[in-house]
């Protein structure tokens, strides 16, 4: 029987939580379709800082690097606001993309048909099957640019940098390009070219790139109006590529737009098959413990291992289906609906392990 090696970044706050349910359905999976599943835990975030002193101990990129895929739950507390920029939770996971190279951050927005209520836009916007594909640059940017404080006349300042260079730009809109080949073939490319030199090289980078798909139309909009498109008329949207702050941005948005951020998931993805899956939410260290987190994106990104890193695409439609079978027999309280009854996050993990 194939078995593959999965490494499990349970993470801080709800993360363990809900990993613990991912991990359930994946195995669920597993039994219903003939493959095995072997996890590993490894520390990332505020746990490794407590039991390592840093974030990302060299003992998870190892771990990682070995596996044939990687599941994350969420890093980062008020526990640990206190530590320097450097050993913060959320350098751990600034550290594991770009150890692993995961250049390309897919953020699927879908509403739910059981979730158009939950949406806080009227119903008529949303329409019946919104599905926008958000593509993040995770690598580069001014996450990782060049940062600093200084002292300039006496005055004190601090600096973070937007800096990419072609061959990065080149790479997640390539990406980009062959998501939209797969969907409806458009792509919407987003930008502040009006104000930033780094945008206008991105906007060249794509026009260029184009005419390698000649079948998708392009189309750019700088990132200010596209958040308000995103909430005026989402459906005119299929896949979005943008840097990795618009990118941040953008995808919170999209989630809220499809009812609760709860329910995303995200597929992070190197050059290789292996990738990191995560859901897009955080760590909610005020709901950890409590059984009210939802561990559906969680699940969710486990279904796209299945599909982009595992190969396993029947097993990650069987999951899919079941989160949405799900729906109609009980909700965690972010997406509670009167006539369901209300369901903790274990409880909502072995109902669609029941589904699976
Ligand atoms: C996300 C998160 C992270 C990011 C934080 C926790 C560093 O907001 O995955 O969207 O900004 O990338
Ligand atoms: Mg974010």
């Amino acid at each position: 029987m194939q078995t593959y090696h999965i490494a499990v970044l349970k993470g801080d706050g709800i993360g363990p939580e809900i990993v613990e349910q991912a991990m359930k359905a994946l195995k669920q999976a597993g039994q219903k379709f003939g493959f095995a599943i072997e996890f590993q835990e490894a520390l990332l975030g505020g746990c490794a800082i407590d039991q390592t002193g840093v974030p990302l101990p060299q003992e998870t990129v190892d771990i990682c690097k070995a596996a044939d895929s990687t599941l994350l739950g969420a890093v980062g507390g008020p526990k640990w606001d206190s530590q320097p920029g450097s050993n913060r939770p959320e350098k751990g996971l600034l550290g594991i993309r770009s150890a692993l190279g995961l250049f390309a951050n897919l953020r699927p927005a879908i509403i739910f048909p059981e979730l158009r209520s939950a949406s806080p836009l009227k119903e008529e916007i949303i329409g019946d099957n919104l599905n926008v594909l958000i593509v993040r640059e995770l690598t580069g940017g001014i996450y990782f640019g060049e940062r600093g404080r200084c002292t300039e006349n006496g005055v004190e300042a601090a600096y973070d940098t937007e800096k990419y260079s072609v061959p990065e730009i080149e790479r997640i809109v390539r990406v980009a390009f062959q998501m939209a080949m797969k969907r409806s073939k458009k792509l919407c490319s987003v930008d502040k070219a009006n104000v930033l030199e780094s945008s206008r090289l991105w906007r060249a980078t794509v026009e260029r790139l184009s005419n390698d798909y000649p079948e998708v139309a392009v189309s750019h909009l700088y990132v200010d109006n596209c958040a308000m498109q995103l909430v005026r008329n989402p459906k005119q949207f299929d896949v979005i590529v943008t840097s990795n702050m618009f990118g941040d941005i953008l995808s919170d948005e999209a989630s809220m737009i499809s009812g609760s951020i709860g329910m995303l998931a995200s597929a992070s993805l190197s050059a290789g098959k292996s990738g990191l899956y995560e859901p897009i939410h955080g760590s909610a260290p005020d709901i950890a413990g409590t059984g009210k987190a939802n561990p559906l994106a969680t699940i969710l990104s486990g279904a796209m291992m299945l599909r982009y890193s595992l190969d396993q695409p029947e097993a990650a439609d069987a999951v899919e289906t079941a989160v949405s079978a799900a729906l109609k027999k009980g909700r965690t309280c972010d997406i509670a609906a009167q006539n369901l009854p209300v369901l903790n996050c274990t409880e909502m993990g072995d109902l669609v392990c029941s589904l699976i």
